[in-house]
C-alpha cells in the first residue's frame, strides 16, 4: 500500500539532477579550489579522482543499493532488509547527521541571501575596499539579521520540500542544476579575461607531486566524501525514489561526473578572480564572504556595471547551489516521519525545519551574542561541524557499506547491483564493487575516522 503511494523520480537524467544538486553545494566552492592549490593542484586532483572511484563509488553504491531495493526510508530501509535487528537503531544517527548538517548549512545559506542582496544594491562597489573585511565580521555577529536570512534560506528548503518529491525536489534540481552550470559557466569565462588569471590557474592545477602525503589523501578522500553527500542517507533516500530499471552505477558515475566538473569549474572561476585581485586565498566562509567581495570591489574600479554584474551571478549560484543540497538534507528527516511516523508531507516538513531552525539559530548565534558557549573550545557552529563532517559521516558511510558488505545477502546486493543480471556492465564489475564495499571502504572509513579523531 505504501509501496503504491511511493513518488518516484521521473528517469535517469532526473535523478542525476537532483542527485547532482545535492552533490554540488558550497563544498564544490569554497572547499575544493583551496584543498586543491595547497595540496599539490593536479596532483591532489589525480588522488581526489582516485579516491572518489576506489572510495566514494562504493559507498555511493551500497547507500543506493540499500535504498532501492527497500524503497524506504534510512530507518525502514534497515528494518525491511534487516528485519528485528539492531540496524534501525543505529540508522537513526544518519538521520540526525543530516539534520545537525543542514541546521549550520542554512545559517551559511542565509549569509549567502545577504550578501546577494548587497550585491543587488552593488554594495560591493561603493564600500571602502578595507571596510569588506570587517563588513563580513560585523554582519555575522549580529544577533537578528542572519537569522532572518537563515530562516529565509530554510523556508526555501521547506517550501520545495512540501511541494513532493517529482513536483518539488525532481522540478527544482530539473532547472536549478542546468542553470548553475550555465551561471558559473559564465562566471568563469569573465574571471579567464582578467589581467593575472593564469596565476590562479596555476595554483589550483600546477601539480606537485611531492606534496602528497597521508594527510593530503586524507583530505582528498574526506572531500571525496562530503561533496558526493556520503554518508549522511541522503544517496539512499534519493535512491529509494528511483524505479527498478534504472542503472544506480550509471546515477553514481553522472553525479560524480557533473559534481567535479562542477567543482573545477567554480574552483577556476574563483581563484582566477581572487589572485588577480591579489588576494590570497583561503578556505570556508572567508573565501566567497570576504575575499571574493574583495576581488569585486576591485574589480569596480574599472568596471563597475559588470562587477557589480558578476557579483550578482556569484551569489545566486552559491545560493542555488546551497539550496538543492538544503533539500536533500531535510528530505532525510521527512522521509522518515512520512514514513515511520505517519506525518502528512506538509507536518513532517515542517517538524524538520522546526527543529533544525533552532538548532541553526543558536548556530548563528555563536558567532555573536553566544560566542562564550564553547563545546571542547568550539562554538557551536564549529562543533556542529566537526561532529557531522569528521564522526557522523564517517560513521554512516561504515554503516552502510558494512550492511551492504555483511549484512545483507550477497545474492540480493547482485540483484539489485545488475538489475537481475540483466546489465552486462554491472555484471562484470560486480566482483571488484562486491569487495571494495566489503573489505576496502570500511577498512579505508575507520582510518579516516580515527585520524578525524585525532587531528
Ligand atoms: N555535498 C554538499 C556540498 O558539497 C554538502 C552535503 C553533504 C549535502 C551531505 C548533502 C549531504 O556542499
Amino acid at each position: 500500500m505504501a509501496e503504491a503511494r511511493r513518488e518516484h523520480f521521473g528517469g535517469r537524467l532526473a535523478i542525476i539532477m537532483a542527485m547532482a544538486g545535492s552533490a554540488i553545494g558550497l563544498g564544490n566552492i569554497w572547499r575544493f579550489p583551496y584543498l586543491a592549490g595547497e595540496h599539490g593542484g593536479a596532483a591532489f586532483i589525480f588522488v581526489y579522482i582516485i579516491a572518489s572511484i576506489f572510495l566514494s563509488m562504493p559507498i555511493f553504491l551500497a547507500e543506493a543499493i540499500i535504498g532501492r531495493r527497500s524503497h524506504a526510508n534510512t530507518y525502514g530501509a534497515m528494518e525491511k532488509l534487516a528485519p528485528g535487528t539492531k540496524w534501525k537503531w543505529l540508522s537513526i544517527l544518519t538521520i540526525l547527521a543530516p539534520l545537525i548538517i543542514v541546521s549550520y548549512y542554512s545559517v551559511v545559506g542565509g549569509w549567502s541571501i545577504e550578501y546577494l542582496v548587497k550585491s543587488l544594491a552593488f554594495s560591493f562597489n561603493s564600500t571602502p575596499k578595507e571596510e569588506i573585511t570587517s563588513m563580513f565580521a560585523g554582519f555575522i555577529s549580529q544577533p537578528w539579521m542572519p537569522i532572518v536570512c537563515h530562516t529565509a534560506f530554510l523556508g526555501t528548503c521547506a517550501v520545495i520540500l512540501t511541494a513532493g518529491v517529482k513536483s518539488g525536489i525532481e522540478k527544482f534540481s530539473n532547472w536549478s542544476v542546468p542553470i548553475l552550470f550555465v551561471l558559473i559557466l559564465i562566471i568563469l569565462v569573465y574571471s579567464l579575461t582578467l589581467p593575472g588569471a593564469m596565476e590562479g590557474v596555476e595554483y589550483m592545477i600546477k601539480p606537485d607531486f611531492s606534496k602528497i602525503d597521508s594527510e593530503v589523501i586524507l583530505a582528498a578522500m574526506g572531500q571525496s566524501f562530503y561533496s558526493l553527500s556520503l554518508g549522511v542517507g541522503t544517496i539512499l533516500v534519493y535512491s529509494s525514489y528511483v524505479s527498478k530499471n534504472e542503472n544506480l552505477l550509471v546515477s553514481g558515475f553522472g553525479t560524480a561526473i557533473f559534481d567535479l566538473m562542477f567543482a573545477l569549474m567554480a574552483g577556476f572561476a574563483v581563484m582566477t578572480a581572487v589572485f588577480s585581485a591579489g588576494v590570497k586565498p583561503g578556505a570556508g566562509p572567508g573565501l566567497i564572504f570576504e575575499s571574493l567581495p574583495f576581488v569585486f570591489a576591485t574589480m569596480a574600479e574599472s568596471a563597475p556595471v559588470v562587477s557589480g554584474v558578476i557579483s550578482i551571478l556569484f551569489f545566486v549560484t552559491i545560493l542555488v547551489s546551497a539550496l538543492t543540497s538544503g533539500v536533500s538534507l531535510m528530505e532525510v528527516g521527512v522521509a522518515y516521519l512520512v514514513e515511520e511516523k505517519k506525518m502528512r508531507r506538509g507536518v513532517a516538513t515542517f517538524t524538520v525545519f522546526a527543529g533544525t531552525w533552532t538548532l541553526g539559530c543558536l548556530c548563528s548565534l555563536s558567532f555573536g551574542p553566544m560566542n562564550g558557549f564553547r563545546i571542547f573550545g568550539n562554538s557551536l557552529f564549529e562543533f556542529c561541524d566537526w561532529i557531522s563532517s569528521n564522526f557522523l559521516m564517517a560513521i554512516g558511510a561504515m554503516l552502510f557499506s558494512l550492511f551492504v558488505g555483511w549484512k545483507m545477502k550477497k545474492s540480493d546486493v547482485y540483484d539489485e547491483f545488475t538489475n537481475g543480471g540483466t546489465l552486462r556492465f554491472n555484471v562484470r564489475c560486480f566482483k571488484a564493487v562486491y569487495f571494495l564495499v566489503r573489505y576496502i571502504a570500511p577498512l579505508v572509513i575507520g582510518i579516516i575516522f580515527l585520524s578525524g579523531l585525532l587531528l
